[in-house]
């Protein structure tokens, strides 16, 4: 076993094909819902180039040192947080080459005082390329969450992201359907502006759970670029029941997987 398995007993990386389509949002968001349910969670900003976690949790200021070379991780809203943009590294103009950023992660991994977690939140940059690939392959993940806009472009590159996973070998927990329809707050109205249903649609083509669909709202812009996560701002809004309801099937799924492979790891040692 690697030194970094003590950390956490479960890491999730947020992944999607296109840019801007809500990863970090999600992250965000399922990361607080699930301290907010009593785990140790931890949320890693593994977006070198756009670090938005620091601003979405309302954090700033620098790691503070711990014992031996290591760093103390940012806490708000009850996650412990570990972000680029925390250091002041995080100004200058440094090329990102897969390799660097991989080496930066694994840093991240061990001299981040993390403490017990149950669960590690990766937010991923956008993209499916060589970037993406190392950074997955730097993290020993439990499994991926792909975050899809329901525009067939947005989808297309969703697909990209699920094949990214199983390339790697890494079980796909899960599809995220965001901005999926705009609820109108003066008559109730419902316009599917992108469209809607296609990230269900894909879900069962590709046989992985599909964890639910969020409306496109501007209370949850809000509450990313305020640094107060909507499900702190709203607990008793229907986003945060969408959250509470996404996490609880990621757990699920989460848990399906890990009986499975004992029970595989069984049916072998008995050969
Ligand atoms: N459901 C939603 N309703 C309204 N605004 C949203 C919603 N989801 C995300 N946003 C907003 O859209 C913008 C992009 O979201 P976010 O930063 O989470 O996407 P991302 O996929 O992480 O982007 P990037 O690819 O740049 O990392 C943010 O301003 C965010 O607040
Ligand atoms: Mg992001």
């Amino acid at each position: 076993m690697e030194s970094h398995d003590r950390i956490s007993q479960y890491i999730i990386a947020v992944a999607s094909g296109k840019g801007g389509v809500g990863k970090s949002t999600v992250a965000v968001n399922l990361a607080v819902t699930l301290a907010q349910a009593g785990a140790a969670v931890g949320l890693l900003d593994a977006d070198v180039h756009g670090p938005n976690i620091p601003r979405m949790m309302g954090l700033e200021g620098q790691p503070q040192p711990g014992p031996d070379g290591t760093m103390l991780p940012l806490t708000n809203h009850g996650v412990r947080v570990m972000s680029v943009g925390f250091l002041a590294l995080g100004n200058k103009a440094v090329i990102w080459r897969g390799p660097l950023i991989g080496k930066l992660l694994k840093q991240f991994l061990t001299q981040v005082v993390w403490g017990d977690l149950d669960y590690l939140i990766v937010d991923l940059p956008p993209g499916t390329g060589d970037a993406q690939l190392t950074l997955c392959q730097s993290v020993p993940l439990t499994g991926g969450l792909i975050v899809s806009t329901p525009q067939d472009v947005a989808l297309e590159d969703a697909l990209r992201g699920m094949e990214m996973f199983h390339k790697m070998q890494v079980p796909i927990l899960g599809l995220v359907e965001n901005m999926s329809y705009f609820l109108c707050p003066h008559c109730d109205e419902r316009t599917d502006i992108f469209a809607h249903g296609g990230a269900q649609q894909m879900a069962e083509a590709q046989q992985v759970p599909f964890l639910g669909a969020l409306p496109l709202d501007p209370r949850i812009r809000q509450g990313g670029d305020g640094g107060v996560p909507i499900v702190i701002a709203a607990p008793d809004s229907l986003y945060a029941t969408i959250f509470r309801d996404m996490a609880a099937q990621l757990i699920t799924k989460i848990q399906l997987d890990a009986t499975a492979q004992a029970t595989h790891a069984l049916v072998i040692d008995q050969r």
